[in-house]
């Protein structure tokens, strides 16, 4: 049966009435239009969909939406504040890390979320935190220099 649900989605708070099972994905994309979280697996092993709860990653693709009520949620569409990008989108600009594109929101949330955590990572530890994270376009060696590019932003 159908439940309402409250959420704070990139700043706004949003009520939801549905499956408590249904994926925080199908949320987002259908219910609130919020498609840069992409389905790609649907099984936690690509990454695509990841956004930030709390600011931490999490695939959203997994996450039933009860487990997302009363959480802080961003998504891509809520990183930047205002007209000023986050270093780590200005990166990705910087690098030119995307060709589809359809990886890069994940990759993007994912890198802030190791930021989050680690203002200064170490090069292994860049690598080994962005490892699950796939691109069908084999764009890995920007990306990488994407996120290492916004870690001098970062920690200055
Ligand atoms: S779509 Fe969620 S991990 Fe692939
Ligand atoms: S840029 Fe196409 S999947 Fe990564």
């Amino acid at each position: 049966m159908d439940q309402t649900f409250q959420l704070t989605v990139n700043g706004q708070r949003r009520t939801i009435l549905t499956d408590p099972q249904r994926p925080l994905l199908q949320v987002l994309r259908e219910d609130l239009k919020l498609t840069g979280p992409k389905l790609g697996c649907g099984e936690g092993q690509c990454g695509a969909c990841m956004v930030l709860i709390e600011g931490q990653r999490q695939h959203s693709c997994l996450l039933p939406i009860q487990d997302a009520a009363g959480k802080s949620i961003t998504t891509i569409e809520g990183l930047a504040k205002g007209e000023k990008l986050h270093p780590v989108q200005e990166a990705f600009l910087a690098e030119s890390s995307m060709q589809c594109g359809f990886c890069t929101s994940g990759m993007i949330l994912s890198a802030v979320a190791l930021f989050n955590e680690k203002p200064n990572p170490a090069d292994e530890e860049i690598l080994s935190w962005m490892n699950p994270q796939i691109c069908r376009c084999g764009s890995y060696p920007r990306i990488l220099k994407a996120v290492r590019r916004a870690r001098t932003q970062i920690h200055k």
